[in-house]
């Protein structure tokens, strides 16, 4: 275990406290790093870059003027993550966002992704009862609703079987949650349920950066509308929606960072109402793929080469969030203008190939 620590420049009287982001140099996190640390949080990560870069502690530091203390280590590590927790004695809270995410990836190496996903919490539950932490924000999606009977779906809509490991790995964390509570664990948790993150920091100076093709849509289609692939196949015209391809609900990252800082707070400050609550993070407006192919271009000016594909296994129809608990009990709104979203993504773009990196 390597610990890299800056001073930050920030008076440390000022500070709510340290916050633990495990996965903090990936995707989601390094964004949330950024918004904890605006917050007055001190902020300690952990990675084990498996899917992500040191430099985004730069990308971090350029637009907080706070550099966040790093640990390189894998948090199925116990022997590493306690190590971790003896030398901050001072984390309050943990943001758990370390994980194996891809979904096709996750159906040819199963055991890869129970491993890193549930050791990871199951090793985070129990140092968090060893040295106090008040409580755990749980990264999950809106893969644990499956195919949903209806449209938009509420936390109360029914849990159905997962159709790959990596979302097995998010219903068996949830419920290894709400069983350690159960049991009597002295903490809280709070578990959000994510929709589809896109875009990236308005700087551009972080943002998604997946290793070798994107799986995912926007990705794809960034590299796409820039010349790195030939052309984005959109898989499926053919389901039961107004233009045939496939509906979800796209949330900008940054108000996506912005609910994890209310959540981690209402945590430390122990206002949550029970010991365990689920939010669904989303925009609550459906989109299709060939609309938000068309509202990229119209929002940047730049052509999309596209062509239908064959459906993608696995794919769910149509899946939206009604965020309404969200908005009421947290208080928080994803209110960025999809365009503005779509803009950030392609800023990100071309700022990968000014510094050369993509
Ligand atoms: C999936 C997971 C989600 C996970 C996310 C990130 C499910 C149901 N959802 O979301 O939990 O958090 O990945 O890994 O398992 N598409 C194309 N062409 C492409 C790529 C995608 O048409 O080249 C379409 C897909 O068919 C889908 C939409 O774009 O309709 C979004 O796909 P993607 O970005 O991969 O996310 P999900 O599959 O929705």
């Amino acid at each position: 275990m390597r610990i890299a620590s800056k001073a930050n420049n920030k008076d440390m009287a000022t500070s709510k406290g340290r916050i633990l982001v495990t996965g903090g140099t990936g995707y989601i996190g390094s964004h949330t790093t950024v918004e904890l640390l605006d917050a007055g949080y001190d902020v300690v990560i952990i990675d084990n870059l498996s899917n992500s870069n040191r430099n985004v502690l730069d990308g971090i530091e350029a637009i907080s003027g706070r550099r966040p203390d790093f640990v390189e280590a894998d948090c199925t590590d116990f022997g590493a993550l306690e190590k971790l927790f003896k030398s901050y004695p001072d984390i309050v809270g943990i943001i758990n966002f370390a994980a194996s995410k891809a979904v096709g990836e996750s159906v040819q190496k199963p055991l890869l992704y129970y491993r890193n996903n549930l050791n990871t919490l199951i090793n985070l539950l129990e140092l968090s009862k060893r040295y106090n932490v008040k409580g755990l924000v749980f990264s999950s999606s809106c893969t644990v609703y499956g195919e949903p009977d209806s449209n938009p779906v509420t936390e109360q809509s029914p849990i159905k079987p997962a159709t790959s490991p990596y979302g097995n790995t998010k219903q068996i964390c949830e419920e290894i949650i709400c069983d350690d509570i159960a049991a009597g664990a002295p903490f809280r948790s709070i578990i959000l349920r994510y929709f589809n993150p896109v875009g990236s920091h308005p700087s551009a100076l972080i943002g998604e950066l997946p290793n070798g093709v994107p799986q995912n849509l926007i990705p794809y289609l960034t590299q796409t509308a820039i010349g790195i692939r030939k052309e984005l196949s959109v898989f499926g015209d053919d389901y039961n929606t107004p233009d045939g391809s496939c509906i979800r609900d796209y949330i900008d990252v940054v108000d996506l960072a912005k609910a994890h800082v209310i959540a981690v707070e209402r945590l430390v400050e122990g206002k949550t109402e029970s010991p365990v609550e689920i939010f669904n993070l989303g925009t609550g407006n459906g989109v299709s793929v060939l609309q938000l192919i068309s509202e990229f271009e119209a929002a940047t000016g730049v052509k999309v080469p596209h062509r239908i594909a064959a459906r993608r296994e696995g794919d769910i129809e149509k899946v939206w969030a009604n965020p309404r608990r969200a908005n009421e009990i947290l208080g928080w709104k994803a209110d960025t203008p999809l365009a503005d979203t779509l803009r950030s993504a392609w800023k990100w773009q071309l700022a990968l190939r000014e510094r050369g990196i993509m």
